[in-house]
């Protein structure tokens, strides 16, 4: 039987990843909507490639290219947030959420609204609106596979068992492109230095954020709400080889542990194939050859970032959304140089500090208006602290 899906975030590392399965197995399934940002020419070589009946740019300014680059073919064309929202309400059976950002929670909420299965790579929409993304998906009958491939491992290593046995989910990190780096060396880091990812071949920013260990604060939050377990049961741990990508203890003390290599291929073909396994061009583990396995704690004083994850936690509310706007802006200031490398961390803590004398963060984000109007605050709020650091160190 044909299914159709839907990629929003079609041209990015996730989204290209995703299409190469898909590509395997053309029968299997019908494109409906691709999207992307700037990277026109992907996003219309996949649209005519895979005949999509519509693409669509985020970025108004880009439609008009996206338009001339698919005049003739029979995929329509749009252009802008709203046109986002519209693709989202279009059926599919199953949709990859794979934008990069908070600007991928809009798309994500509304493809929920007719009950379908959404694939979620885009963590910050669990970290900034997880309660509300969870109970839209209950109100809808619809379905939310994870797709990071930590939280497919623990998915994996959940099934057929029962959540009160659980005592404890332990994530694995990589640590980085500085996992190594000598501590008083971190904050000449440059972008260069931060994208060198020893083991996983990913977007610029999450690779970024793997080097800070934000990705891995996003991602215990990101556990938090996907299973509804308490923050102290989240553990994560370093793993150099990332080879485990998850471990689920319970509470006769037996640990279940996901192997896998590096390739995101994995968790998105779970996701494509759940519930059932099929084959999947990814490479096997031999762990005779791999012969070690490492496993340490990660050190809070190199990675503030886990310490802020675990405030947030205990806070709720609104806390996760300022964390990731602020998050994201000292990422912007990071890559346009604006920023050291240690001092992102820094700029999100004063940021959680600024608006929780702003706004109560602990009440509860009760609608997506809410989580918007706070993300968009918090933004504000870190570019104007941002400035501030700049001018003071200028
Ligand atoms: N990459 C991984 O291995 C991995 C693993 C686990 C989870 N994730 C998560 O998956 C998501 C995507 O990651 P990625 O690495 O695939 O990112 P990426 O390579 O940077 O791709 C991001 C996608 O989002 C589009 N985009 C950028 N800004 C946008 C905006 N403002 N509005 C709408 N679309 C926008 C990009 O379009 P253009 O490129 O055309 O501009 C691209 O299609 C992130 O949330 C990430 O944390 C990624």
């Amino acid at each position: 039987m044909t299914r159709t899906v839907s990629i929003f975030g079609a041209t990015g590392s996730i989204g290209q990843n995703t299409l190469d399965l898909i590509r395997r197995d053309r029968d299997g399934y019908r494109i409906v909507v691709l999207t992307g940002g700037r990277n026109i020419a992907q996003l219309a070589a996949d649209a005519r490639e895979f005949g999509a009946e519509l693409a669509v740019t985020c970025f108004e300014d880009c439609l008009p290219d996206l338009r001339a680059a698919l005049d003739g073919t029979g995929t329509a064309v749009a252009g802008g947030d709203t046109a986002l929202i519209e693709a989202a309400d279009r059926p599919a059976d199953w949709t990859m959420s794979a934008i990069v950002g908070a600007a991928g929670l809009a798309p994500g909420f509304h493809a929920l609204r007719h009950g379908r299965t959404l694939a979620l790579a885009n963590k910050e929409s669990l970290v900034t609106a997880g309660p509300l993304l969870m109970a839209k998906a209950r109100a809808h009958g619809a379905r939310v596979l994870p797709v990071d491939s930590e939280h497919s491992a623990v998915f994996q290593a959940l099934v057929g068992e029962d959540m009160g046995a659980v005592e404890r989910i332990i994530i694995t990190a990589s640590g980085g492109a500085l996992r190594d780096w000598p501590l008083e060396r971190l904050a000449e880091a440059t972008l260069a230095d931060a994208c060198a990812h020893p083991n996983w071949e990913m977007g610029q920013r999450i690779t970024i954020d793997s080097a800070s260990m934000f990705n891995k604060a996003l991602e215990l939050i990101e556990t938090r709400e996907f299973f509804g377990i308490a923050p102290e049961k989240i553990e994560p741990v370093i793993h150099p080889q990332s080879i485990v990508h998850a471990l689920v203890g319970f509470a006769d003390g037996a640990l279940m542990a996901h192997l896998g290599a590096p390739d995101m291929r994995h968790a998105i073909g779970y996701a494509l194939h759940w519930p059932e396994r099929r084959d999947l061009p990814v490479a096997r583990v031999d762990l005779a050859r791999l012969a070690t396995l490492e496993f340490r704690a990660p050190d809070e004083a190199r990675f503030p970032a886990l310490r802020l994850a675990r405030e947030v936690m205990a806070t709720g509310g609104g806390a996760g959304a300022v964390f990731n706007a602020a998050k994201e802006i000292a990422l912007d200031h990071f890559i346009a140089g604006a920023l050291r490398f240690t001092d992102m961390a820094p700029l999100v803590e004063a940021t959680l500090d600024a608006m929780s004398r702003e706004i109560r963060l602990t009440d509860a984000m009760d609608s997506l208006e809410t989580v918007l109007q706070t993300d968009h605050l918090a933004r504000t709020r870190a570019s104007e602290l941002a400035k501030a650091r700049q001018e003071q160190t200028a």
